[in-house]
């Protein structure tokens, strides 16, 4: 769905990334994960458009979005789904009013009592009931993700974005949501692209992984793959997770 080649992006004298090639194939969970500052953010916002490569490409099936007019992105941006590190609701905009929100934006439902049902519906794919009236300030941090997640996947995107999608949540929520996520991939069969430094959630749920190291994808893979990879920075990564895991 999404073919990323040869992606450059420096800021100043700094090199994020250097030549990034990168396959997100349709359907499937792709997890990405690397060192903090390997530049993982950096690497998704420019795969959504918000921030300009100095070079390389980007295709959404055949278009490059690096190349396309600012009116060709929005329409493919309609596609997407995005759900930032800090989920970003709008503080001043209730449950029902955040969720609602790309809704009504681009015109797809204008009618309050659909949207109501639409709003409620989408709240019930998260595992939340009855918050519509709750301000983003009385929710708690895993709350917070579920709306974010609610407000991402409420307009049926093709594909949908998380950056750190468990950052800031205890083990149990965590998985909570990692479930959340494979459970929703499979029943609407959107394709997730995830950035991560949470090595429970991507061996729990990608199909693949990416490794990016010193600006570029160091390895990629299903599970196995990663997990059996012969590169000395892979394993180092890995080594603290899975000596964790046979000790328990
Ligand atoms: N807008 C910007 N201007 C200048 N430098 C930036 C900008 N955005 C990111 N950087 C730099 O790019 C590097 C990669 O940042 P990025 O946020 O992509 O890391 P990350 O892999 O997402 O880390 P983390 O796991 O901690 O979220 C960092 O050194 C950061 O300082
Ligand atoms: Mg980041």
């Amino acid at each position: 769905m999404i073919k990323v080649k040869e992606l450059k992006k420096s800021f100043h004298s700094q090199t994020v990334l250097n030549g990034v090639d990168l396959d997100i194939e349709e359907g499937k969970i792709t997890v990405i994960i690397g060192r903090s500052g390997a530049g993982k953010s950096v690497l998704l916002k420019n795969i959504i458009g918000l921030m300009k490569p100095d070079s390389g490409s980007i295709f959404f099936y055949d278009k490059d979005i690096t190349k396309v007019s600012y009116n060709e992105l929005k329409q493919i941006r309609l596609n997407f789904g995005v759900l930032f590190q800090d989920a970003a609701l709008f503080d001043s905009l209730n449950v029902f009013n955040n969720i609602a929100f790309p809704l009504i934006e681009r015109r797809i439902i204008k009618k309050k009592s659909e949207l109501k049902k639409k709003v409620k519906e989408t709240l019930k794919l998260v595992e939340l009931e009855n918050i519509e009236d709750k301000m983003p300030s009385e929710l708690s941090g895993g709350m917070k993700k579920r709306v974010g997640l609610a407000r991402a996947i409420v307009t049926n995107p093709k594909i949908i974005f998380f950056d750190e999608p468990t950052t800031g949540l205890d083990p149990i929520t965590s998985m909570a949501i990692a479930h959340l996520i494979r459970d929703m991939q499979m029943k609407l069969s959107t394709t997730c692209f995830i950035i991560s430094h949470d090595l429970a959630l991507t061996f729990k749920i990608a199909d693949n992984i990416g490794f990016l190291h010193d600006g570029k994808i160091i390895e990629f893979g299903d599970k196995n793959t990663i997990k059996n990879s012969p590169n000395p920075v892979v394993r180092e990564f890995l080594e603290s997770y899975f000596a964790g895991e046979e000790n328990g």
